[in-house]
């Protein structure tokens, strides 16, 4: 009796939410000790010293107090350029919002704009932390499954709107397939929203690495109801830093604050202080390699068999399993288990993505290369 009551006492959402599902099939496929794990989103480089001795610096110079909640000024007017060049718009430093990661940023948007009930249009496949933080704010993520090349499909995601629905959220590049949304595909969305008084929430955290146009500036006609994220994590090799950003309409800017207040107080001083080193250094290099092994995996997998979408950033490939093969997830434990190659399988990122897997290529060349070639010759095997 005593634990039925425990069980009562937990948020129903939370109740129902899996541990992150990422997490926890990497550290089962880890277990089963394989030689090549492509299963995390994250760089293996460490972040840039210079980084890490703006963060020394900063600490050496005492910023070890409460930060301002909303972020540093000095880090809100730096991201506020960058978000004007790269908009198009005027954003002005009061409309960016320093987050504890995209992750944060995700969840402050669903809570500050979400109630219980209404719905929000995601796609399948997609970044399982997304839905996390919708079924969160008690809203109801509604997936849109991608079309047969593995692109959001517009025309389906707008029959899938209801009289619930408030918002989109669309990731350009997307994880796991890496694909950008093309200047039509964000203009019909914005459309979209504006047709039905919808946010479109944009998350870009992949932006810095993408190699094809991102075409944001096309929603300049919807700014008043468009809302970007942004993220340190996958550009500067940050992901241990946790530091993010919301760039939103002043009309949202009170609710997104209190709701980070209530949430994280504020991000830690020292942290943004690094951030703003971060923003001065360039990432091309970072990108041209991403986008190179991307390439070469894509070449590869299609060469093998498995058809993957070609990505146009980030540093993930979503090829297609063998038609045989009995479901993803067998599929990624026989992998690691007799090749020693562990990679996701594609469910984690929504039903869409059954008989897909999701490989992470931003690792060591060799180790890419040796992984590709253990997968050919599995597949040959007969999987
Ligand atoms: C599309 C997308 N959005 C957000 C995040 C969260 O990133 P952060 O480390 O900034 O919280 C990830 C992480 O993998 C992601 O893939």
């Amino acid at each position: 009796m005593k634990g039925k009551e425990a069980t009562m006492r937990i948020h129903e959402e939370v109740r129902k939410m899996p541990v992150s599902p990422i997490r926890t099939w990497t550290s089962r496929l880890h277990d089963l000790s394989p030689r090549a794990e492509l299963t995390l989103g994250e760089p293996p480089q460490i972040t840039d010293s210079r980084i890490i001795e703006a963060a020394k610096t900063a600490l050496d110079q005492g910023l070890t107090h409460y930060p301002p909640a909303a972020g540093l000024q000095s880090l809100r007017q730096e991201l506020a350029k960058r978000e004007r060049q790269l908009r198009g718009w005027t954003i002005h430093p009061h409309q960016v919002l320093v987050t504890d990661g995209a992750q944060e940023a995700l969840a402050v948007c669903c809570l500050a704009l979400l109630n219980p009930g209404d719905e929000v249009l995601i796609s399948d496949p997609g970044y399982p932390g997304t839905r996390s933080v919708i079924s969160l704010a008690s809203a109801v993520p509604v997936a849109c499954a991608a079309d047969e090349h593995l692109q959001l499909d517009i025309t389906r995601m707008e029959r899938l709107i209801s009289v619930r629905t408030r918002a989109i959220i669309v990731a350009s590049p997307n994880n796991p397939t890496g694909q950008v949304l093309s200047a039509e595909a964000l203009n019909q969305l914005g459309m979209l929203a504006e047709n039905y008084d919808l946010a479109l929430i944009v998350d870009a955290a992949y932006e810095q690495l993408s190699w094809q146009p991102l075409n944001f500036k096309v929603l300049r006609p919807y700014r008043h109801r468009v809302i970007f994220i942004g993220s340190f994590s996958k550009t500067y090799a940050m992901t241990g830093w946790r530091l993010g950003w919301i760039s939103a309409p002043r009309r949202w800017e009170a609710a997104l604050l209190k709701t980070h207040q209530a949430l994280v107080s504020g991000v830690a001083g020292f942290v943004q202080q690094a951030a703003c080193t971060a923003l001065t250094l360039p990432a091309e290099s970072w990108r041209q390699e991403v986008k190179e092994q991307c390439e070469a995996a894509w070449q590869r997998l299609n060469a093998i068999g498995l058809s993957c979408p070609c990505p146009g950033g980030g540093f993930y490939c979503f090829p297609a399993i063998p038609a045989n093969a009995e479901s993803s997830e067998h599929f990624a434990l026989q992998l690691a288990e007799r090749a020693g190659v562990a990679v996701l399988p594609g469910t984690l990122f929504g039903q869409r993505g059954e008989k897909h897997v999701r490989l992470s290529v931003g690792v060591r060349r060799e180790t890419l290369q040796w992984a590709l070639d253990q997968l050919e010759m599995f597949v040959k095997a007969g999987g």
